[in-house]
């Protein structure tokens, strides 16, 4: 399938499955030999990084625990701008190393929010995983410690993503066709 139709919008297929895949393992592999011995928690960030963490989780072969949050639809206002409460995490983290894990950073404002979140319940460490990452739109500092792959500043679906609601299910990755 090289095009796709998703509500009033055209994409063409950029990443195939396979490429994608290629990525995880080499997430994994750093993982596997970053993260030895320091028992992870593993947090999947809801709805985008769960094919993702799926994949990710069956390459890790390190003891690990995953946990599955979302980011309230409900946004305040705090020091980054708009905060969306993270919800899910209920578990005892403090001295835990936590390993968030994202489908995408874009303009990097969501994860530098879920990261201060996280901080504040006391763990030892928090990391960052991101599948993608776009560097052109993404301003701020953010420390991503372990990126599948850059990808230009488009809009895409498929693996996770999604444009308003569908498209996740898409096994390889698509851009928007303008
Ligand atoms: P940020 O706060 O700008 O880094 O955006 C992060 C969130 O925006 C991601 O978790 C996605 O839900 C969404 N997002 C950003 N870029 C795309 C895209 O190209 N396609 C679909 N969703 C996206």
């Amino acid at each position: 399938m090289s095009r796709v139709k998703l509500l009033d919008r055209e994409f063409e297929l950029s990443i195939p499955e396979e490429k994608l895949l290629k990525a995880v393992d080499q997430v994994a592999e750093k993982m596997n030999k970053e993260l030895e011995g320091k028992n992870p928690l593993m947090v999947c960030v809801l709805n985008g990084s769960f094919m993702f963490a799926s994949d990710l989780m069956k390459r890790l072969t390190i003891p690990c625990e995953i946990s599955f949050v979302k980011l309230s639809s409900y946004s305040g206002t705090g020091s980054t701008g708009q905060v969306k409460e993270l919800i899910g995490l209920n578990e005892d983290i403090s001295g835990r190393t936590i390993v968030l894990l994202e489908d995408i950073v874009d303009t990097g404002l969501t994860i530098i929010n879920t990261v201060e979140q996280v901080k504040q319940m006391g763990p030892a460490d928090v990391k960052v995983a991101t599948m993608l990452f776009k560097p052109d739109a993404c301003k701020r500092d953010v420390k991503l410690d372990y990126v599948g792959m850059d990808i230009p500043n488009d809009f895409i679906v498929g693996y996770g993503l999604d444009y308003d609601g569908y498209g996740r299910n898409l096994k390889d990755i698509y851009t928007v066709v303008e």
